[in-house]
């Protein structure tokens, strides 16, 4: 995948849309209600993983209505295009001490499960009071570690997606939906 040089290029890879924006906000919206009634009072660290899930943070973090902080961290293991590259680094960590918050995890997709498997070992290990896990999208037919999200909005089938934070190639965060990438447009 290179530099995206016209708007007609843009366009032409974009397949289709998969989950529409309405889709999206609802499924936050009621997602934000569950947090909201579900932790005792103690603050939340809403910890993102960048960049892909920056925009779900930021929708997310708005329906929610008790004391709640972010963070952010950024974990990479998609480097460039549609393969995984099977690394995962930590290339910047929290400033909070959790010990001290309800953490929960806000990802944008559970692909192989590497990432996160990866993030959640390293967050129980600094003894937050809990631990959870919610990502925008799963695609459990692509898993290679044994990983479960305790809440995932969509599943999809075996795609690659863009949109709404996720990326190819660093293109496509910006669009408001879900949608399927197009390989035949390169
Ligand atoms: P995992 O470690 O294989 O579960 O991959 C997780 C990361 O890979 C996600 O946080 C995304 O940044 C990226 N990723 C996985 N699948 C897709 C996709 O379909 N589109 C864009 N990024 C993806
Ligand atoms: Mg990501």
């Amino acid at each position: 995948m290179g530099i995206i040089n016209s708007k007609e290029e843009f366009a032409g890879r974009i397949k289709r849309v998969l989950v529409t924006e309405e889709e999206i906000r609802q499924a936050v919206k009621e997602t934000g209600k569950e947090i909201s009634d579900s932790y005792d009072g103690r603050p939340i660290l809403l910890v993102s993983i960048l960049k892909g899930a920056f925009v779900f943070m930021a929708d997310l973090c708005r329906e929610i209505n008790v004391p709640c902080e972010i963070g952010f961290m950024c974990a990479k293991s998609y480097y460039n295009g549609t393969v995984s590259s099977g690394a995962v680094k930590i290339t910047m960590d929290l400033e909070q001490d959790i010990s001290k918050y309800h953490v929960i995890i806000v990802e944008d997709i559970i692909d192989t499960g590497r990432t996160l498997s990866d993030v959640v070992k390293l967050l129980k290990a600094r003894n937050p009071i809990s631990l959870k896990v919610i990502t925008l999208l799963d695609k459990p037919a692509r898993r290679k570690v044994d990983f479960k999200a305790d809440k995932a909005l969509f599943t999809i089938p075996d795609y690659f997606v863009i949109g709404y934070g996720l990326d190819c190639g660093e293109y496509y965060r910006n669009l408001p939906y879900i949608a399927e990438y197009d390989e035949k447009g390169e």
